[in-house]
C-alpha cells in the first residue's frame, strides 16, 4: 500500500502513559511507519516507574517519546487535570492531524477530550468494551472517549454491539483484531519460561498471580481477603506475584509475602512477565490484559472481578470470573487437571477472531485510508 504526499505530510500523534498502553501502541506505531506515515509519541509521565514504562520502551521496539509530560500521580482529579492542561499544551504547538489513543486509563479519555475540543480527529484503539460497571474508573474514561472519538478501532464482537447501543454511527466502527495480541505474537519466540523461572529461583510448578484493581486492592478488608486467597493458592504451588505499586502498600503490611511459597517480586518487564505465564500452571489476576494473554497462551485465567469488559476471553478463551470464596477450589481443580496431563503443556484453545498478529496492520490501513478520503473532501 502506498501512503499519498498528502498523508506524507500529516502528522498522528500517540498518546500513552501507563504501562497497558505500551504493548497496544508498539505494533500500530510500528505498522504506519512502515507506511512512511510522520508520526509523533507523547508519554503523558502517568506511570513512571522504570518497571511501568521505561523497560517497555526498551523490549518493545518503541520509538523514544518525543515528550514526557510528566504528569505523575494524584486523585483522579489531580491526574486528569495535568494530563488536561499538560495534553492541550502539546496539541496547540504541534497541531497533529489526528490523535490516536489507546485503552481505557486517565491519559487515554484525557487525550481524547482535549483533542475534540481543539476540533482535532480522534482514534480509539480498543473501543467499546463494556463492564457495565461504573464503578471501575475505566468504564467512564471508555465511555467517554468512544464518545468523543471519530474512529473506533474495536478487538471483538461484543464490543460492536455495545457501540451501536450508544448511537456510535456504524461508519466509524472498525473491528480490526487486538493489538495487545500482535505485540505477544511478534515476542512468542523470545519467551523462555524456564529461564525466567530460573531467574526468580521458581519451581517447575508454579502459579502467577497480578492484582492492582481498586476494587481489589483499596479496601483493607478486601486486600485481608486477597491474602487469604494467595495464601490458599500456595498451597497448591509456588505462586509469584509481581507486585504493582498501586496494592504494595497495603498487601505487604497484610502480610502476603508471609508464606515460604509466596514470591512477592517488583513488577516485571513485559518479556519475562509474559515468560512466566506461558509456563505457568493457571493464573490469577484483576487485569485487563492479562484476560487476553492467557486466552492466546492457553493458560488458565481465574479474574478476581465480578464482572469482565473482555467476555471474549470467556467464551473464546481460557479465563473465568471467580470470587475470594471460590477461586482456590477452583484453582484446585485446575491445577490437578492440569498436572495429570502427560505433557504438561496449556491446553489448547480457540482463539477470538482476528487475534492473529495482523491488528496494528489493519489499523494503520484503515487510518491512512481515512485520512486520504477526508484530505480529498
Ligand atoms: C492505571 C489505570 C488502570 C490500569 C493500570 C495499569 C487509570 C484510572 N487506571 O491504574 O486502568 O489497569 O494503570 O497498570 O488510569 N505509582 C507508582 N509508580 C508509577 C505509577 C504509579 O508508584 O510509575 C503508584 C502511585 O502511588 C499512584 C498509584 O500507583 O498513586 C496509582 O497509579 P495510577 O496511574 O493513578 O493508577 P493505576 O492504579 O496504576
Ligand atoms: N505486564 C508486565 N509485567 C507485569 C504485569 C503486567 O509486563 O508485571 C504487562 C502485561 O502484558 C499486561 C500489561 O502489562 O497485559 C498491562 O497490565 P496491567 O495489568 O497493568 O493493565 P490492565 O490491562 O489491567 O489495564
Amino acid at each position: 500500500m502506498m501512503t499519498s504526499a498528502i498523508v506524507s505530510a500529516m502528522t498522528l500523534l500517540h498518546v500513552t502513559g501507563a504501562r497497558p498502553n505500551f504493548p497496544k501502541a508498539a505494533p500500530v506505531i510500528a505498522r504506519l511507519a512502515e507506511l512512511g506515515v510522520s508520526q509523533r509519541l507523547v508519554h503523558t509521565g502517568q506511570h513512571y516507574d522504570d518497571r511501568l514504562s521505561e523497560v517497555f520502551f526498551r523490549e518493545l521496539n518503541l520509538p523514544r517519546p518525543d515528550v514526557n509530560l510528566g504528569v505523575g500521580s494524584g486523585s483522579h482529579a489531580q491526574q486528569t487535570a495535568a494530563l488536561l492542561i499538560g495534553l492541550e499544551a502539546e496539541i496547540l504547538a504541534t497541531r497533529p492531524d489526528l490523535v490516536i489513543v489507546y485503552g481505557d486509563v486517565n491519559s487515554t479519555m484525557a487525550a481524547a477530550i482535549v483533542a475534540a475540543k481543539l476540533g482535532v480527529p480522534v482514534a480509539h484503539v480498543e473501543a467499546g468494551l463494556r463492564s457495565f460497571d461504573m464503578s471501575m474508573p475505566e468504564e467512564v474514561n471508555r465511555k467517554v472517549t468512544d464518545a468523543l472519538s471519530d474512529l473506533l478501532f474495536v478487538t471483538s464482537p461484543d464490543a460492536i454491539a455495545h457501540l451501536a447501543d450508544e448511537g456510535i454511527p456504524s461508519e466509524r466502527i472498525h473491528f480490526v483484531g487486538n493489538p495487545m495480541i500482535d505485540s505477544l505474537l511478534s515476542h512468542r519466540d523470545r519467551l523462555d519460561s524456564a529461564a525466567a523461572r530460573a531467574r526468580l529461583a521458581l519451581p517447575e510448578d508454579y502459579l502467577v498471580a497480578t492484582l492492582h484493581r481498586p476494587g481489589n486492592v483499596d479496601d483493607p478488608e478486601t486486600a485481608a481477603e486477597l491474602v487469604a486467597v494467595v495464601h490458599g493458592a500456595a498451597a497448591l504451588a509456588d505462586i509469584v506475584l509481581p507486585l504493582h505499586p498501586r496494592g504494595r502498600a497495603i498487601l505487604e503490611a497484610l502480610g502476603i509475602g508471609d508464606h515460604p511459597r509466596v514470591h512477592v517480586v517488583e513488577p516485571l518487564g513485559y518479556l519475562d512477565f509474559m515468560s512466566l505465564v506461558s509456563g505457568a500452571l493457571a493464573v490469577i489476576t484483576d487485569s485487563g490484559g492479562v484476560q487476553e494473554e492467557t486466552t492466546v497462551l492457553g493458560v488458565p485465567c481465574l479474574t478476581l472481578r465480578p464482572n469482565t469488559e473482555r467476555p471474549v476471553t470467556i467464551t473464546h478463551g481460557t479465563n473465568r470470573l471467580v470470587t475470594t470464596r471460590s477461586i482456590v477450589a477452583e484453582l484446585a481443580a485446575e491445577v490437578a487437571a492440569r498436572r495429570a496431563r502427560s505433557d504438561r503443556t496449556a491446553a489448547p484453545t480457540v482463539v477470538p477472531p482476528l487475534w492473529d498478529g495482523q491488528a496494528g496492520a489493519r489499523i494503520a490501513t484503515v487510518l491512512v485510508d481515512w485520512l486520504d478520503d477526508r484530505s480529498a473532501r
